[in-house]
């Protein structure tokens, strides 16, 4: 006789009487929404045309891929909405569809997975930080709170003149810079809190403070001079037996 465990499991049940049980989302650790709720600023009624600009470059990126392998253009095409419009609403979503003649479920997955695409209105400068793992080991934690106090703001949130808008995101792909924010497009590394203030005064007043390392670094060279390569190259040959 089988135990009663297992009898239990190969039992057969109609298909009416499988219940399906409640199930809620993981807790959101993220800044970002993932489920789109519309708004009379977005939904799907909001008209999105792409400009004849862009049409042109929509051309030029799907000319890159080859036939029946267009979606590969969903990324850049949704980056081009999202410049245009500055921020990703629903209707510019189902326009990339259109274009690419793919389903609208397929260009969902591609913006909410990628926090690089606003899906709501953010301020004049989009600064993100990053507190996955290298940054927050050097600091990330302390630069995102030196953020939230000097803005005035939380994480998601965006300053009540429309500047700035802070969110968390995850790596930024600048780990041995960390810790880092980004601004808009530019990346601003190797923080200090004393430099998180520089750039926020310097945005605040007009200024684009100088992208890149704050620590006396040009890129992510290490910072007490080289550790390895240090000889001159030997030269081709060098090492092989001499009867080669
Ligand atoms: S962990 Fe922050 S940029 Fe990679």
């Amino acid at each position: 006789m089988l135990p009663s465990i297992v009898r239990a499991a190969t039992r057969y049940v109609s298909p009416s009487t499988v219940s399906r049980g409640i199930a809620s989302s993981t807790p959101v650790l993220s800044s970002h929404l993932f489920v789109h709720r519309d708004t009379d600023y977005n939904n799907p009624d909001v008209p999105f045309e792409f400009s004849p600009d862009n049409m042109k470059r929509i051309e030029a990126i799907l000319a890159q891929f080859p036939d029946g392998h267009k979606r590969a253009g969903v990324i850049p095409i949704l980056d081009l909405a999202q410049r245009q419009h500055g921020w990703l609403p629903i209707s510019a979503m189902h326009k990339v569809a259109e274009v690419l003649d793919m389903p609208r479920m397929r260009v969902y997955e591609v913006a909410t997975f990628y926090t690089m695409f606003n899906r709501q209105p953010t301020g004049k400068y989009h600064v993100q930080v990053c507190t996955t793992t290298p940054c927050m080991l050097c600091g990330a934690e302390a630069v995102r709170e030196r953020l939230k106090e000097k803005l005035g703001i939380d994480k998601g949130q965006t300053t009540k003149d429309g500047m700035f808008t802070l969110s968390e995101v995850e790596c930024l792909g600048a780990c041995v810079n960390a810790p880092m924010i980004q601004v808009n497009d530019d990346f601003y590394e190797d923080l200090s809190l004393k430099d998180v203030d520089d750039i926020i005064d310097n945005l605040r007043a007009g200024k684009r403070p100088t992208p890149g390392p704050r620590n006396g670094r040009t890129c992510s060279e290490p910072i007490a001079g080289l550790t390895s390569l240090t000889e001159e190259p030997k030269g081709p040959g060098f090492g092989l037996q001499a009867g080669l």
